[in-house]
């Protein structure tokens, strides 16, 4: 297992720079996941630490050797592109059996190896093909087991399951974690689906710009999010504003424009002072309106089949994102109380 750490990494490519003085250490066997918009330079900071980009600045190192001036061949990484990048003129087994060869490997090993990865991403049928011949999906698959097959000591993969259908890509988010542990390899994983880095990782890094926004664990990530930017990023967000009318505690009356509520926290605000609460959808109820509470109309409903998503306009025009199990369902222009689980209330920085 190889602790990777990367310290005040910075690129540009002319520009402003695309990465922007990151520093991050990975533990040994640890998964974590790079997520952020599109062009927020996580492709590039993967790049960087597989050695196929030099950084302007900045010190990547592995168990505590700089590695700034290894070649990409030698850093002994396996890499998942957003492209597969397969070899097209080799079939699958040709493939899986280039990094192996380049190793040394004898060939009864790698005849083992070979079947045994293919086995595991479901493609033992198809060692005699050409890439051509593959599905997008199957493709991608081939990548992944040629990255596995050569059992590097770490593993960087970029949006490894974007081409793959909805169903087959959650089985596939269990299965790459499920090696991942087996192998006990350091894994970087960057993707833009935070549905996939909240369930796959140890620990993940949000990023904006070139620079990192929040470092968690998932929990930490969704539930104490830094800023609205993260909050918004990260799953689906209400962020309420309203002016703290007592403290005590960590915690404080707030005054909504449509309630008021009990904040358990409420961060570093005092009396007086406007605060910035996120409340997830799934942390709002509705309930047959009662004269207590916060009063709303539901403006819109969609079914989700496992959930209900509801928009309720409040008195003041604020409007509020609720999802509800379906049991209890309320017609688009029904009043209700909305209730809001204030545990789940956050103050956000900004
Ligand atoms: N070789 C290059 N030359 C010029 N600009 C580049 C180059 N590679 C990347 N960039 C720019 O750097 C920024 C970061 O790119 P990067 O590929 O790292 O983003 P990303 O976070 O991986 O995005 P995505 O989710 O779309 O893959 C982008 O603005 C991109 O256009
Ligand atoms: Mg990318």
């Amino acid at each position: 297992m190889t602790e990777v750490r990367i310290s005040h990494l910075t690129k540009s490519f002319g520009a402003g720079p695309v990465v922007d003085a990151l520093s991050l250490t990975i533990g040994h066997g640890e998964f974590v996941s790079l997520l952020g918009p599109s062009g927020c330079g996580k492709t590039t900071t993967l790049r960087m630490i597989a050695g196929f980009e030099d950084a302007d600045s900045g010190v990547i190192a592995f168990d505590g050797s700089d590695v700034s001036r290894v070649p990409a061949e030698k850093r002994d990484i396996g890499m998942v592109f957003q492209n597969y990048a397969l070899f097209p003129h080799m079939t699958v087994a040709q493939n899986l059996a280039f990094g192996l060869e380049m190793r040394k490997i004898p060939a009864a090993e790698i005849r083992t190896r070979i079947a045994r990865v293919l086995d595991m991403v479901q493609l033992g049928t198809m060692t005699e093909r050409y890439p051509s011949q593959l599905s997008g999906g199957q493709q991608q698959r081939v990548a992944l087991a040629r990255a596995i097959v050569i059992e590097p000591r770490i593993l960087l993969l970029d949006e490894p399951l974007a081409n793959l259908d909805a169903k087959l890509r959650e089985e596939m988010r269990v299965f790459i974690r499920d090696i991942q542990r087996r192998v006990g390899i350091t894994t970087v994983y960057v993707t833009h689906d935070q549905a996939e880095a909240l369930s796959m990782s140890d620990r993940v890094v949000v990023m904006f710009g070139g620079r990192i926004a929040q470092t968690g664990a998932p929990a930490d990530i969704y539930d104490r999010p830094a800023t609205r930017q993260v909050a918004g990023f990260v799953g689906q967000v209400n962020v309420i504003e309203g002016v703290v009318e007592t403290a005590s505690g960590e915690g404080g009356h707030v005054r909504l424009p449509f309630g008021t509520i009990e904040a358990p926290r409420i961060g570093a605000a005092t009396p007086g002072a406007r605060v910035a609460l996120a409340l997830r959808p799934e942390a709002v109820s509705l309930v047959p309106p009662a004269g207590a509470g916060w009063q709303g109309r539901v403006v819109s409903r969609h079914y989700g089949g496992n959930l209900v998503d509801y928009r309720v306009a409040m008195a003041d025009g604020t409007v509020i994102h609720a999802q509800t199990f379906p049991t209890t369902q309320f017609e688009p222009g029904a009043e209700v109380g909305v209730h809001a689980d204030a545990a789940r209330l956050w103050p956000l920085g900004d």
